[in-house]
């Protein structure tokens, strides 16, 4: 190694043009992707308070955002629904007319866009728990008989893939044997692995009105302080047939993203959620951070980590500010 006189880390960095050579790192639109809400029983979008610039669409929106988004060149969307109704069986959620399915067919028959279907109970229970309720708690195998027919019904409705999030065990080993005894053997699983309970879901829980009525759910998200238990957690979802993998929140957990990269050579997704979009936002409001600046940071920050893939809200602005 040599040392200063001899060398000058400086050099390098002397103008933008040469910064730019040098950049170990770049965004690629192609490897984002951008979550949206879908809103049953709606006529056009309403905004998400808790989520600035974010809306609840209408299906019937969904053709001409569907462009918009593949113009951009955006690698592909994930869709989360938001029912009319809610019970305690969370039906909703596998109805073949559900919201989730008719914002899948709307999108596919409009666009050649990829379609991810968020795979869980949250929305479409009345108690906003992921699965089905036994005892106080969720009942992890009788909800994993809900999720084999909520996957079923995503890829019938023609999802390009199926991303289950609700942190049952089991959960990627049944949705991969029901997808492959209903003939959708090709439907590939993206699988939320390593997902903490984390406070930085709570702008989506508001924009999806998928808040727990009691508790938490920490009897199923992991615990924020592990993470060998992530790495274990990974490792179960790649036996059990995951297709791709997931870190997430994103920020908090760069470390896991990380070693879950030097370990794994399965495509590697994280999740820039929620509340990393709205306290950027938020600090931004305030005029304490420069917003479009933080965030280029933070998305540049979990590729480094290793992340091949990002859901993320910025999706469509940073392409905006890119071509600006
Ligand atoms: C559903 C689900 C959640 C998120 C994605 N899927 C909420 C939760 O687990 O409470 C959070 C995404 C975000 O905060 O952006 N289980």
């Amino acid at each position: 190694m040599s040392k200063f006189p001899i060398t000058r880390m400086r050099r390098l960095r002397s103008r933008a043009e040469m910064r730019n050579l040098f950049a170990e790192t770049r965004i690629d639109q192609s490897r984002l992707i951008l979550p949206l809400f879908v809103q049953d029983g709606i006529k056009s979008m309403l905004p998400i308070p808790s989520m600035p610039r974010q809306y609840r669409y209408a299906v019937r929106e969904l053709p001409g955002l569907a462009s918009e988004i593949e113009e951009a060149g955006i690698g592909a969307v994930m869709l989360f629904g938001i029912p009319s109704h809610k019970d305690r069986l969370g039906s909703g959620a596998y109805a073949n007319d559900g919201i989730i399915q008719r914002a899948i067919g709307k999108i596919k028959d409009s666009s050649s866009l990829v379609v991810i279907s968020d795979l869980c109970m949250c929305e479409y229970t009345d108690s906003g728990h992921c699965g089905i309720i036994r005892n106080g708690d969720v009942h992890n195998d009788l909800t994993l008989e809900a999720y084999r027919k909520i996957a079923v019904s995503q890829a019938e409705a023609g999802a390009d893939m199926i991303a289950p999030s609700g942190m049952m065990d089991g959960q990627v080993a049944a949705i991969r044997d029901s997808l492959d005894k209903s003939g959708y053997a090709n439907t590939p699983i993206m699988a939320y692995s390593a997902k903490m309970s984390s406070s930085f879901y709570g702008p989506f829980r508001l924009a999806a009105d998928s808040t727990p009525r009691s508790g938490n759910r920490k009897s199923y998200q992991m615990d924020y302080a592990n993470s060998n238990e992530a790495i274990r957690e990974i490792a179960m979802d790649v036996e059990e047939g995951a297709d791709v993998v997931m870190v997430k929140p994103a920020l908090t957990n760069l470390d896991i993203i990380s070693r879950a990269r030097a370990r794994f050579d399965l495509p590697l997704a994280a999740y820039n959620v929620s509340g990393e979009y709205s306290a950027i936002n938020a600090a931004a409001e305030r005029g304490w951070i420069d917003y479009q600046k933080a965030a280029t940071e933070v998305l540049t920050s979990v590729f480094r980590a290793g992340a091949d893939m990002v859901i993320t809200y910025h999706a469509l602005e940073f392409v905006k500010w890119r071509n600006e």
